[in-house]
């Protein structure tokens, strides 16, 4: 029965994602930047399909979500500080030693692909800092049934890294950019860096990444002034620019003021630009996403606070200590690592999971509730 429900869902789940994203949206493809896009083919996410791996129970939680999709923090170190992500005293790390190595990532990954998590996601702190990634690349691109690899990166270190990261099989790009003013960019971020964020955008366009994703966290009296110019550049290239409402996490000082509701920022993007068209989301979506008729690439809004989109969410999250957590938002977390460095087999494993996965709540709390909630800092959960 439930296998059954499962394989529904996957089916009901199989025209979409990134072929509505880019092709039947508006039936048009990107042309002007494809061109530009020479160097190889074009990357995408692959479209959804059954997975070559039988869904298995053990993802799906009482709700009937079924959980394709692994988050994996590899590291909880990062080369800026962003304000909204970090605490200005910066976070107390763990020692190498009890954080998952690259065999460990492998094996915990390997369980979650046969069981039917076919998109893998890392994450940090900042996951480029790493210095096994390619390994890591090359290791998960090779468990059968995984389709997507994507990263969500600074961009700081990429421009340099990204050619070798896509022959290691990653396929995905995620660049987080909250400001196109260079000065602005060292206040929000403590750090110099902003042109070789822009130089690894540019690279991830020239390789073929389609879309290269930018997230940009819209903090009220900070950055909301730059939503024109992170629009104008969906123009000419395939880019799809996320604007994300400022959540709260521990240490990061969230207050109502500073966020600006994805209600507020749509009605500012549709007084500049006349021809905005709604794109059809696919059900697992964390974003809207939106289109400037004759633009090249896309806009979207990540709602988690107005909006949240609990009801189709897919993710679980491994972090870089081996916990293993069901909610960006939950507090619960179970230690993965214990039990494997134990020397426990897969099947306790995967019980282990199943069990965490059916605990997950059927929605995250409202956002004052989430303002007062402990939770880790989103370094140390990547996102
Ligand atoms: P895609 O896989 O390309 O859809 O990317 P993503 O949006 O899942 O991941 P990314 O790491 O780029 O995160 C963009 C924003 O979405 C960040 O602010 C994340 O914290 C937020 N986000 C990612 N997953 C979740 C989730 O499960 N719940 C909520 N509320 N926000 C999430
Ligand atoms: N609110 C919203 N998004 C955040 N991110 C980090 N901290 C926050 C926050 N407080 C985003 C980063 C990165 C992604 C992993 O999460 O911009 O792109
Ligand atoms: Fe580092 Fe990303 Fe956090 Fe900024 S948001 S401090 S880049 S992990």
């Amino acid at each position: 029965m439930r296998g059954g429900r499962v394989l529904d869902l996957l089916r009901r789940g199989l025209p979409s994602q990134k072929s509505n994203f880019w092709l039947t949206v508006d039936g048009q493809s990107c042309s002007r930047s494809m061109a530009s896009a020479t160097t190889c083919a074009v990357l995408s996410e692959l479209p959804p399909k059954v997975s070559d791996n039988l869904p298995s129970d053990m993802l799906v939680d009482s709700f009937g979500r079924f959980h394709n999709y692994l988050r994996i923090s590899l590291t909880e170190r990062c080369n800026l500080r962003c304000q909204y992500c970090m605490p200005a005293e910066g976070v107390e790390l763990t020692p190498k030693a009890e954080l998952l190595s690259h065999d460990e990532i492998i094996r915990l990954a390997n369980l979650f692909v046969t069981s039917g998590v076919d998109k893998i996601r890392l994450t940090g702190g900042e996951p480029t800092i790493r210095k096994d990634i390619e390994d890591i690349c090359s290791s998960l691109s090779n468990l059968k049934g995984l389709r997507t690899l994507a990263m969500t990166t600074n961009g700081i270190v990429l421009s340099k890294k990204l050619p070798r990261l896509k022959d290691c099989g990653l396929n995905a790009i995620n660049i987080s950019l909250d400001t196109l003013v260079p000065a602005k960019f060292e206040f929000m971020t403590r750090r110099k860096g902003h042109q070789m964020v822009m130089e690894s955008i540019n690279t991830a366009v020239e390789l073929g990444y389609n879309p290269v994703k930018i997230n940009c966290v819209v903090m009220r009296g900070l950055n909301d002034d730059e939503i024109y110019d992170f629009v104008e550049m969906t123009r000419e290239k395939p880019i799809n620019v996320r604007f994300i409402e400022f959540m709260p996490f521990d240490g990061n000082v969230w207050n109502v003021k500073k966020l600006v509701p994805y209600a507020e920022m749509l009605d500012r993007v549709r007084q500049w630009f006349k021809n905005v068209e709604r794109c059809k989301d696919h059900p697992t979506d964390t974003a809207k996403n939106f289109k400037i008729k004759d633009y090249c690439g896309t806009i979207s809004f990540i709602t988690s606070m107005t909006e949240h989109f609990c009801a189709g969410c897919n993710r679980l999250r491994l972090l870089a200590d081996g916990n293993f957590k069901v909610c960006l938002f939950g507090p619960s977390e179970v230690s993965l690592r214990d039990p494997l460095r134990a020397g426990v087999d897969d099947l306790v494993l995967k019980e282990i999971i199943g069990a965490a996965v059916k605990r997950k709540k059927a929605a995250h709390a409202g956002m004052f509730d989430l303002a007062k909630t402990a939770n880790r800092p989103m370094i140390h959960i990547g996102g």
